[in-house]
């Protein structure tokens, strides 16, 4: 059943470029340039009539919304808000009926996403679930869905099911974009095109994996790790510490790199492992400078980068070197070589990987 790999969650790690390409079949409209889904059930006029996202979901998948809203505001221009459920349904939220509200849940039953979702309609508010286990309560409730064809995900740390969710907003935001006229065809094709080379750059990330391994020799008796980004690598520093924490029991943390002089940078030392994710993007001069700053305190950096980055090996004490990458897609494939670290380290010090402690696959009371 774990199909010849150690744990569950090795095997659906390593699944993952069959998981995106399988959230992407049969939705691409390649010569508009833009996507059909099935069930969403949003038509462009309701689209256009939007003047407000909330995402509201919880761990996880709070991290996907997090990297939504860069994809939404950027191709979509609409203000968009990212919300811990919990937090979202005993606020009274300002909703209209022109909020739309997309609930992101891989399992469909967390309790308060579920909570969130009915807060939402009571209220009038448009709403659309992301969601991968078919007939769920939140897939159900909600009025249109877009569903990730992550198939089961066993492990209770989630790594397929976040990949493809990442797709799914991915797939949202052009729809969104062609109903409201923000993208034309053109920036269709290419997204669509990027698409199409995605499952084969995370395969290319895949590969990266005896290298991990080693890293994680490394560091693995550290007690605290940080992990920086900006951009939508911010949400995937997140995602990369929560991974860690979860499963390894290290106390790890993620922040926007620019944050470290107003707190964080206090707690580095020469006992403290950096991840920096520092691709090359529209934000690697600030983040290598971020990097620097870590150096200087004797933080010993893990960077995540883009191959060939000869700046960048020479300062941090590791690297791990991504594939180039057209930046929108950053998000899935700076995500394998994080899943893999937490995975890894686990390993070696011989924690239940599948089933960590005190942890539930899904959270279905408050
Ligand atoms: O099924 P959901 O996506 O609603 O679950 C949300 C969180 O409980 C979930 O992502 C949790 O944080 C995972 N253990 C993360 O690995």
């Amino acid at each position: 059943e774990k199909g010849g790999y150690k744990h569950f969650m090795l095997k659906e790690i390593f699944e993952q470029p069959r998981a995106v390409r399988d959230t992407i079949t049969g939705r691409l409209l390649e010569e508009q340039g833009d996507v059909f889904l099935e069930d969403m059930k949003l038509a462009d006029e309701e689209l256009k009539s939007v003047d407000r996202v909330c995402i509201v979901a919880c761990g996880t998948s709070w991290h996907s919304g997090l990297v939504g809203k860069f994809l939404i505001e950027e191709m979509c221009r609409i203000p968009t808000e990212v919300d811990i459920a919990s937090e979202f349904r005993y606020r009274n939220p300002v909703i209209t009926d022109k909020t739309l509200l997309v609930l992101i849940s891989q399992s469909g039953e967390t309790a308060d996403t579920l909570a969130a979702l009915r807060e939402g309609k009571s209220r009038g508010a448009k709403n659309v679930a992301i969601c991968n286990v078919v007939d769920s309560s939140i897939a159900r409730e909600s009025n249109g869905v877009i569903y990730t064809h992550a198939g089961p995900e066993i492990g209770v740390a989630s790594t397929k099911a976040f990949v493809t969710q990442l797709v799914a907003l991915y797939l949202f935001a052009i729809r969104f974009g062609q109903a409201r006229g923000t993208i034309d065809i053109d920036r269709g094709r290419k997204m669509i095109a990027d698409l199409v080379h995605s499952p084969s750059l995370v395969e290319d990330a895949l590969k990266l994996d005896p290298q991990v391994e080693k890293v994680a020799r490394t560091y693995m008796t550290a007690r605290d790790f940080l992990y920086l980004g900006r951009g939508t690598s911010y949400p995937i520093a997140l995602e990369g510490a929560l991974k860690l924490k979860e499963i390894s029991y290290i106390h790890a943390e993620g922040y926007p790199a620019g944050e470290m002089k107003h707190g964080p940078i206090a707690l580095i030392d020469e006992n403290m492992p950096v991840v920096v994710l520092v691709p090359k993007d529209r934000h690697y001069e600030k983040v290598v400078s971020n990097m620097e700053e870590v150096i200087a305190r004797g933080g010993r950096v893990i960077a995540i980068c883009t191959e060939g980055d000869e700046e960048v090996r020479a300062k941090a004490e590791v690297t791990l070197e991504i594939p180039p990458v057209p930046e929108d897609l950053l998000p899935l494939v700076l995500s394998v070589p994080l899943q893999l670290l937490a995975y890894h380290v686990a390993v070696l010090k011989g924690t239940d990987v599948d089933q960590p402690r005190n942890l539930a696959k899904s959270v279905t009371v408050e």
